[in-house]
């Protein structure tokens, strides 16, 4: 029995397809990469802007041939589309035969056996269930050999007025200290040296069960093996000063923070509901440097908000200029359905949004090729984690992608090396000493 998963969003949804890929290979299904030769196909949906909703629906249309050549093949939608949709999905497209979403992934064994016996297997539950941990029983099955991600938290308790995620993911569950470190040593046996914790709002996790993330660093780091710590992705709000200091005392956590700022003018913040002003985030960001010595930003902009004005946008690019982000995610608001945002009035013509996004671009172009120079020369510690065309590649733990002319015999290992040239969106390297 084969299984074909395609997957849309963000890493939680990609570390979620990990797990059901432990599932399906514990209920003896193979991966293929060739969906029509497959069994059971899955589309793991995302929902947070529309046109990710809309590519399911033509997927839908292109898998369902395979019921023709194997009418017993099955197939499934789960992820957030399926959580905000329900029943609605399966009316608009009837093919689908299993929906679940990431509330209940680790009730797919049951949900497929119903739809082997010929019932419509859709499990698409209101809040989550009491059993919801049982998914930590099985192992994720990962592309990378070397960074692996663990999701220590899931849903949202902040109630940001664009977002569809509280709707999809529900509310913040942090998952056990325990559970979390038994999975890290797993991990860390199987050859993993690079943790990333993974959160929709991870920088919240303990909230809810007592304690402080600032502890799940100190005991990730302290697990033996543990090389690198990242963490995605932090809400401003919850950056407080301990969570700075653990990052500055922490060698193994690297120097790059993934912290949205969405806006940068008050008065839009405040319509998202963000819950801080763009002096206090660039307080933040300031905490973090005199904290970290070389520590990098990324981040996410939304252009075009409900009401926003010039002036309003003017200040986004203040921001961009004054922080220098070395990524920035940007994307063209999008309405919503059951978000406050969705129905405010105010809402920006998308000629306009085009152009602000494409000014954004622009500006964030020229300060990559500024950084990218910075990085000329320099020496940098790189993870290898990949050969692609006799190459070796890794990440900086700046986070940028290295390309390191060495051997194969060297993936997996920590390497010195020093840039010889920097492109917008990687290094061209080459190898110093091997570190470890
Ligand atoms: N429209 C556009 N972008 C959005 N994001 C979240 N919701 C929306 C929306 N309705 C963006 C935010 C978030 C990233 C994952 O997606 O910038 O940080
Ligand atoms: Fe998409 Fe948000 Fe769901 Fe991730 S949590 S898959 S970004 S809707």
């Amino acid at each position: 029995m084969k299984f074909f998963i395609k997957t849309f969003g963000c890493q939680m949804n990609f570390n979620d397809s990990e797990r059901i890929k432990g599932i399906l290979h514990s209920l003896g299904y193979e991966q293929t990469n060739n969906y029509e030769e497959a069994d059971l196909i899955l589309i793991n949906t995302c929902t947070i802007r529309e046109k990710p909703d809309q590519k399911v629906y033509s997927y839908l249309g292109e898998y369902k041939k395979i019921k023709e050549k194997n009418p017993k093949a099955l197939i499934g939608v789960c992820g957030c589309l399926a959580q905000r949709m329900g029943w609605e999905l399966v009316k608009k497209a009837p093919v689908v035969d299993i929906m679940f979403s990431s509330y209940n992934i680790h009730q797919l064994p049951e949900l497929i056996q119903q739809a082997q016996a010929g019932y419509k297997a859709i499990a698409i539950l209101e809040n989550p269930p009491e059993d919801e941990d049982k998914l930590w029983e099985y192992p994720t099955v990962r592309d990378n050999q070397y960074c692996a991600y663990v999701t220590v938290m899931k849903g949202c308790d902040k109630n940001c007025t664009y977002c569809v995620v509280p709707k999809t993911r529900g509310r913040q569950r942090s998952r056990s200290l325990e559970s979390i470190l038994s999975e890290v040593k797993y991990l860390i046996d199987d050859g993993v040296k690079e943790i990333h914790l993974l959160g929709q709002n991870v920088t919240a996790w303990g909230q809810d069960i007592g304690m402080h993330f600032s502890e799940l660093l100190y005991r990730v780091a302290e697990v033996d093996g543990v090389e690198r710590i990242r963490f995605t992705t932090g809400h401003p709000k919850d950056m407080d000063e301990k969570i700075a200091k653990a990052i500055g005392e922490i060698p193994q956590v690297c120097e790059h923070i993934h912290m949205p700022v969405q806006a940068g003018s008050n008065r839009i913040l405040k319509l998202m509901d963000r819950g801080y002003t763009k002096e206090e985030y660039l307080e933040k960001i300031q905490m973090l440097r005199e904290y970290k010595k070389g520590i990098t930003f990324s981040t996410d902009v939304i252009v075009g908000f409900p009401t926003e004005t010039e002036e309003d946008f003017e200040e986004t690019i203040d921001l961009i200029k004054t922080v220098k982000f070395e990524q920035l995610f940007s994307f063209k608001f999008s309405p919503r359905p059951q978000t406050p945002a969705y129905s405010m009035e105010g809402q920006v013509e998308d000629e306009i949004k085009t152009a602000r996004m494409e000014r954004l671009l622009n500006v964030q172009k020229a300060i990559l090729s500024e950084i990218a120079k910075g990085y000329e020369g320099t020496y940098q510690e790189v993870l290898i984690e990949g050969w692609e065309n006799g190459k070796l590649i890794g990440r900086t733990r700046t986070n940028r992608w290295a390309n390191v002319e060495g051997p194969k015999e060297l993936l997996g290992k920590t390497v010195l090396v020093q840039v010889v040239k920097a492109h917008p969106y990687s290094l061209d390297c080459k190898l110093v000493s091997v570190l470890s």
